[in-house]
This record gives structure tokens, C-alpha cells and sequence, in this order.
């Protein structure tokens, strides 16, 4: 089983500052084994920082455009980006879904793009609080990932890492609680099972995502079927990241 830890910088820094943050990476990076780290940067980055990125660290886009070459204005493709030395992208997360019209079936075309060029897609899902409170909260956990992942054949399953984000967790500091988090993967992974079988299951990276920071990772990590976690406003900092990651108990055993 993987275990991977990925940061999220959404729409934050500039180009001097995100080589700056690889900087303080770079000899950290050295010394970690046992967890696959990614970061999804800014679009405009890409190229320059998947070139210069330090050994170790995996850039990722934060999207992918669901068409291939073409009169696209504004799109890039995942040839492109794997052509820039980019690993793979962030497909479906819940910012997206919400603000810029990435339905089911657009996130499923952004998927099957990333598996076509050999790309790894870190697929999102999770439900609103309306929708946990009213009791529905698997029921739309398990229709994103009949849409997104669970269509796919199986040799590809292994791009694919499953991040599970509750809307209401993310940027808002309030995380799911461990056993939350928890229940909700191991109902993904076990979807999964049926879908792929249980061997190939229990490799595919279950990411936790919503609020995670140096003070919570550890104990969400520690979990059964937590493999790690998708960190947005706690990747920021290269050190609060660091400590992130830190949690992990694959780094500690
Ligand atoms: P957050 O964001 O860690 O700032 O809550 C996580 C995400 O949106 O991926």
C-alpha cells in the first residue's frame, strides 16, 4: 500500500514562492522514506517547477482538461502536462465541483483523460453538511465514485488516489473526527473491493482531506484505511507541511 501525502495550494503564491517552499522541501525530502509527498500547484508553475522539482516530491496540476488537442481556449490537456514532467492532477475537488461546473460526468472525462496519458489522477470526493446531516452522506460518497473511478478498468486503478473530503471540513478548521473519517473510508475501500477485488483495493491510497494540520494528522493517519492526506491551507507553510506529513506513521515506526 501507498502512503501519500499531497498538498493543495489552491490559488495561493507566486512563482519565487513556490520555489522558495521547494527549497525548504529539498533537504527534508532527503531524509523522508516511507510516504510519497505531492504538492498540486498553481497551473502557471507547472513546467518550471516540475523541472526544478528536488528528488522526492511529486508536482501535481489542481485540473485537467476533459478534452485532448484542439480549439480549447484557456484548457490544458493531460498530454501537456505530463510533457512538463507533471505527475498527474487533482480531478473533482469539491471547489471545483461547486463553482466552476465540474459535474460527475465531467469529472469521469477528466479521469479517463489522466488514465489515457498515464497520469495519476487524485480523485475527490464527499458529501455537503446538509447532506451528512440528512443521513445521505454515503449514498453520495459512493455516487461520486460510481461516476468518477469505479467504471474503471482495472489496470488502471493503480493512477488513482482516493482523497475523501467532507465539504464542511475543508478551510473551515473544523476536521471530521478520526472515527469519521474512518467509517467513511472503510466504506470506500470497500466499494472498492467489490469493484477491483480486495487485494487491489487495500493498495489504492485512501487520502483524508478537510482541515488536516500538524496537530490533527496524526491521529487521522493512525487510522485503518487512512493512507494519508490531501492538505490544503496546512501545506502552505513548508514546515507546518513538514509536520504534517511527520504524522504519518509510516515515518515513525
Ligand atoms: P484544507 O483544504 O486543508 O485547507 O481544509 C483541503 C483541500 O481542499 O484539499
Amino acid at each position: 500500500m501507498r502512503n501519500v501525502v499531497a498538498g493543495n495550494w489552491k490559488s495561493n503564491k507566486l512563482l519565487h514562492e513556490a520555489r522558495e517552499w521547494m527549497a525548504v522541501m529539498e533537504g527534508w525530502l532527503q531524509n523522508n522514506r516511507g510516504v510519497d509527498v505531492m504538492v498540486a500547484m498553481p497551473a502557471p508553475y507547472l513546467a518550471a517547477c516540475a523541472t526544478d522539482a528536488p528528488l522526492g516530491l511529486h508536482v501535481l496540476a489542481q485540473n485537467v482538461s476533459a478534452e485532448s488537442f484542439g480549439a480549447h481556449t484557456g484548457e490544458f490537456t493531460a498530454d501537456m502536462l505530463k510533457s512538463s514532467g507533471v505527475s498527474g492532477a487533482i480531478v473533482g475537488h469539491s471547489e471545483r465541483r461547486s463553482r466552476f461546473g465540474d459535474s460527475d460526468s465531467v469529472v469521469a472525462a477528466k479521469v479517463d483523460a489522466l488514465m489515457a496519458a498515464d497520469l495519476t489522477a487524485v480523485f475527490c470526493c464527499g458529501e455537503t453538511l446538509q447532506q451528512r446531516e440528512s443521513g445521505r452522506a454515503e449514498d453520495i460518497v459512493l455516487k461520486q465514485l460510481q461516476a468518477g473511478i469505479l467504471r474503471i478498468p482495472v489496470d488502471q486503478i493503480t493512477q488513482i488516489i482516493v482523497a475523501y473530503e467532507p465539504v464542511w471540513a475543508i478551510g473551515t478548521g473544523v476536521t471530521a473526527t478520526s472515527d469519521e473519517a474512518q467509517e467513511m473510508h472503510a466504506s470506500i475501500r470497500g466499494w472498492l473491493s467489490e469493484a477491483f477485488g480486495a487485494e487491489v483495493a487495500a493498495r489504492i491510497p485512501l487520502l483524508y482531506g478537510g482541515s488536516c494540520n500538524p496537530s490533527n494528522a496524526s491521529e487521522l493517519f493512525a487510522q485503518k484505511d487512512i493512507n494519508g492526506g490531501l492538505i490544503g491551507g496546512a501545506s502552505l507553510d513548508p514546515k507546518s507541511f513538514q509536520s504534517v506529513i511527520q504524522g504519518h506513521p509510516a515515518l515513525n515506526s
